[in-house]
């Protein structure tokens, strides 16, 4: 006998930008209880699901999420409590079905997927099991092993005022466990606060994900200035500590040209510049190096750098099945950046998944730059990635999941994936 929902609710909790989100609870009948709150982007691509705001000008700037919360209490409540769930699937289908909608606009993804991970908290509490473990039994793959962090050091683009166009410089430890990575990318930390201080006369201010973000006068600026960070802690650039980068180049394409920092250029010069970074800088991946729509150019992307490093499709995919079998089909990428707030189900986001896992791709599983205290990234990214993407040594939304990632590590002694591993070199499948 599967347990029955009891119990729906919700609130509005504030995230890391002071905006209000979604938290959800499930009760089921045998008393456990899951609770989970979703985050939000301020980088988004255009086809996301829909997150359902207020829009009151008057209350947070029309950021509100009564209407979601409402909608949780009342349709979603109504619609689950007394029923039986075998599967996560079949939760999240019914909640599909409730909306009606392809984006999910009706009821709100933020609603909706709040749910999702609730029941799913719920769930394994029921089973027994950490939320990992139920994550990789949803898919029926157990690789035992810990995601690589990739840690935000830089900011840029939407997430810093666009003084530069590049968006996130990311500090990607070689290390063999959670916690050397951590104490390493702590130390270029301190470094390149103390290297901005000097090379730009001010302490540098924080950005949405903790990232240090100053004047720099250029995006290959932030890339010169991470690598003397990582000389200056005593670490040897693409050994030690490599580099991965977010151009989100989404957020500066106009038609067909991109306006990189005051350079307008084509998708062509944008390429070569991205070549001549790789050769340059310690890279491993390079997200979004396109625009979301730029389907003509990315697979001539992943053919030039896509056996040196993994080329990371983020608002190019959306974490939605659709485009990513398109990407997989054109050879466009050779990496998924999965959001579950992009396609708004625990479920769906495990067929994203599927179709990344058998292509051979990298999984990223990613927070956004709007995050709350809760930490089922951290268990989601051991269940289903090969690295983590979380934003900075900073903030405690941020710092909640490495702490949760310095617990699972502790309780299981996983070793760490490769650097920029693929799923070609995965473990066994389960049936
Ligand atoms: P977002 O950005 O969470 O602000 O959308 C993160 C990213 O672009 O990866
Ligand atoms: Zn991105």
């Amino acid at each position: 006998m599967e347990a029955v929902v009891q119990q729906v609710d919700a609130r509005e909790i504030l995230d890391s930008r002071g905006r209000p989100t979604v938290e959800a609870a499930v009760v089921l009948n045998t008393g456990h209880k899951g609770v989970a709150s979703v985050p939000a982007g301020a980088s988004t691509g255009t086809a996301e699901a829909m997150e359902l705001r207020d829009g009151e000008p008057h209350r947070y700037g029309g950021w509100g999420c009564r209407k979601a919360v409402a909608n949780v209490r009342g349709t979603i409540a109504r619609a689950l409590v007394g029923r039986s769930f075998a599967h996560q699937k079949e939760l999240d289908a019914a909640l599909i079905e409730l909306d009606g909608t392809g984006r999910k606009e009706r009821l709100g993804a933020n609603a909706i997927l709040a749910v999702s991970l609730a029941f799913a908290r719920a769930s394994a509490a029921c089973r027994g099991i950490p939320l990992y473990e139920y994550a990789s039994d949803m898919v029926g793959f157990r690789a035992a092993r810990l995601p690589r962090p990739s840690v935000n050091l830089f900011s840029g683009g939407c997430h810093a005022g666009r003084q530069v166009s590049l968006q996130d410089v990311m500090l990607v430890p070689h290390a063999a466990t959670i916690d050397d990575c951590l104490a390493m990318v702590f130390s270029v930390y301190q470094e390149a606060v103390r290297w901005c201080r000097e090379r730009y006369g001010v302490r540098p201010l924080k950005a949405d994900e903790g990232g240090l973000a100053p004047d720099f006068p250029s995006s290959e600026a932030m890339l010169d200035d991470a690598v003397r960070s990582i000389e200056r802690a005593g670490l040897t650039p693409g050994r030690d500590m490599s580099l991965a980068v977010d151009i989100a180049a989404t957020h500066f394409v106009k038609d067909t040209t991109y306006i990189l920092d005051d350079e307008s250029c084509d998708a062509e010069k944008l390429i070569a510049r991205l070549e001549k970074w790789s050769e340059r800088f310690p890279l491993v991946s390079i997200e979004d190096g396109l625009a979301e729509n730029d389907w003509e150019h990315w697979p001539i992307l992943q053919q030039k750098l896509g056996a040196k490093l993994v080329i990371i499709g983020d608002d190019l995919l959306c974490t939605q099945p659709a485009r990513i079998e398109q990407a997989i089909r054109l050879g466009a990428a050779g990496g998924l950046l999965l959001k579950v707030n992009q396609i708004g189900t625990l479920s769906e986001a495990a067929s994203a998944w599927r179709l990344a896992h058998d292509a051979g791709w990298h999984v990223c599983v990613s927070a956004r730059s709007g995050e709350t205290e809760d930490h089922w990234l951290a268990d989601l990214a051991v269940a289903w990635g090969h690295s983590i993407k979380v934003g900075s040594l900073a903030q405690s939304d941020r710092l909640a999941k490495y702490n949760r990632l310095l617990e699972i590590e502790h309780q299981t002694g996983w070793p760490l994936w490769p650097v920029a591993a693929r799923s070609t070199i995965h473990g066994v499948e389960d049936s």
